[in-house]
């Protein structure tokens, strides 16, 4: 391109029209005699706004609100769905790193998606016993975890790290049990399904997370994986394994025995299945579009009998969890519209 194809734009501030006796007086150059913006949704203490290693005032990006969180943990669960009487088990099935789910697939899915940097704030939504808060905050990241069991929190808090707070509260309110805060990014992993209704969820999610921010949501595979309602099947003609897919675009709320191994426990947890398109509209209508998608196969092996290597493809081709990214947009929309 020929380099005076766009002519240099005069930047010097333009004569205002009218005669002289109405112009108005100049605009302060920015930042100069007005009073400092209100940001919205953080009134009051805005804390320290000094990069306190170069000593300059901090940029509107690199402020980060005080992480104040309520401290005391209620005896009573946020909500009906919290997984206060599993929590003991919870904790000890995921222990410090997670399992090999969360270990292998899980974690390492949403530390690609999520693109957060050190020193950024991320929100975990129904954080559990923090083994995702620990793995961020590893890296160096500002973690902040809500969950509606008071047990699970009580055990992320034993665990944590400076750099994570956590709170017992109820993810369809977001906006109130945090008020005032804002996060980078944020995270809703293997919980989604625990959640009913979810619209609350991301209306919440779009309030927290600044604009541009990623959210980043696992569940289980919503197509493949129904509680229930899909199972492995072997074809003995074909030498196949396939899956069996007995009902998908109902809504359904299924009890699911947690620790099912254990004789004389009958402890279990609800798993709400939608139906794919319940999310993806969920989202749009929430003003958060979608930009990150992921299906995570199984990386554990079957058995070493004939039907081995049909169980291994079988575990290639259906996933077992699904990643869906989404950021908030500036302005909210609707995919009805
Ligand atoms: C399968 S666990 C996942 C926990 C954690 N994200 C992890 O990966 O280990 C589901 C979590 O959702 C929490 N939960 C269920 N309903 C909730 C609600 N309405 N608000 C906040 N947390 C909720 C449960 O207490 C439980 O800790």
């Amino acid at each position: 391109m020929p380099p005076d194809k766009f002519p240099k734009r005069n930047y010097a501030p333009r004569p205002r029209r009218g005669p002289p006796d109405q112009q108005l007086p100049p605009r302060p150059a920015r930042g100069e005699g007005r009073p400092p913006r209100e940001r919205r949704g953080d009134p009051g203490d805005h804390g320290d706004r000094t990069d306190r290693r170069e000593g300059r005032p901090l940029r509107e990006t690199e402020f980060h609100p005080p992480a104040e969180v309520p401290c005391e943990v209620p005896p009573e669960p946020a909500a009906e769905t919290a997984w206060e009487p599993q929590a003991g088990w919870y904790d000890q099935r995921q222990g410090e790193r997670g399992d090999d789910f969360h270990s292998q697939l899980v974690l390492p899915a949403v530390a690609r998606q999520l693109q957060a940097r050190p020193g950024q704030r991320v929100l975990d939504v129904c954080c559990g016993q923090g083994v995702l808060g620990r793995f961020l905050a590893e890296a160096g990241m500002e973690v902040v975890g809500v969950d509606a069991s008071p047990s699970l929190i009580e055990a992320a808090r034993a665990r944590a790290g400076h750099r994570e707070r956590y709170v017992v509260g109820d993810a369809r309110t977001l906006d109130a049990v945090l008020p005032g805060q804002r996060f980078d990014h944020a995270a809703v992993v293997l919980a989604l399904q625990d959640l009913d209704p979810i619209e609350p969820v991301f209306a919440g999610l779009r309030a927290l997370v600044k604009p541009g921010g990623r959210i980043v949501m696992v569940m289980t595979h919503p197509c493949f994986r129904i509680p229930k309602r899909t199972s492995w099947g072997f074809d003995e003609e074909q030498g196949v394994q396939y899956r069996r897919l007995e009902a998908y675009m109902s809504p359904m709320a299924l009890p699911i025995r947690t620790h099912p191994g254990q004789v004389n426990d009958s402890s279990s947890t609800t798993s709400f299945h939608r139906p794919l398109h319940h999310y993806l509209t969920a989202l749009g209508t929430a003003g958060l579009a979608v930009v990150g998608c992921e299906e995570l196969c199984s990386t554990r092996r079957g058995t070493q009998g004939i039907r081995s290597s049909a169980e291994d493809r079988a575990a290639k081709e259906f996933p077992v969890f699904m990643v869906i990214t989404a950021t908030r947009l500036w302005r909210r929309t609707s995919l009805r519209e």
